[in-house]
């Protein structure tokens, strides 16, 4: 064997910080490039989303899940029936869940409160009602949708 193809104890170390430097210098950078790479969701699906079947929102039960890039709340009340919102509050944003004990939508981030029959304010500092998506039942299948 000639000398020069002999790994050398330096040249091992060479190789391995340089390996280490690169997975290192790849787990800092990934999350960046992840950042700003598009996301192919979209903003508002253009088709409509399956819930499930017409039981899988119980009477004075909810479901959250994602619509697009964003999330819905689903909600079904004996007064009202089934309804659908953005779940994105309109104060900063913060995800809203439905309260049924006091039958409102609630704000956990500043104490927002909305009133599930059309979304409005009811108390709090959101500055617009929730936005509405609609519904519908085909196939017993529920639908929820961005009203156009
Ligand atoms: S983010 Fe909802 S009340 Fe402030």
């Amino acid at each position: 064997m000639d000398k020069k193809s002999r790994l050398t104890r330096r040249g091992f170390l060479k190789t391995i910080q340089c390996l280490l430097v690169t997975s290192g210098l790849l787990a800092f950078l990934a999350p960046i490039v992840a950042f700003f790479w598009p996301s192919n969701l979209e903003q508002v699906p253009s088709e409509p989303v399956s819930i499930g079947d017409e039981g899988s929102v119980p009477i004075s039960g909810s479901k959250t899940l994602r619509f697009g890039r964003y999330p819905a709340l689903v909600i079904n009340t004996e007064e009202i029936g089934l309804v659908a919102y953005s779940a994105v509050c309109t104060h900063f944003a913060c995800i809203v869940k439905w309260n049924p004990e006091s039958k409102m939508i609630e704000c956990p981030c500043h104490a927002g409160f909305f009133d599930p029959s059309d979304g409005s304010v009811i108390s709090g500092p959101p500055p617009a009602p929730l936005e509405k998506l609609h519904v519908s039942i085909e196939k017993d299948m529920i639908l929820i949708r961005a009203n156009t």
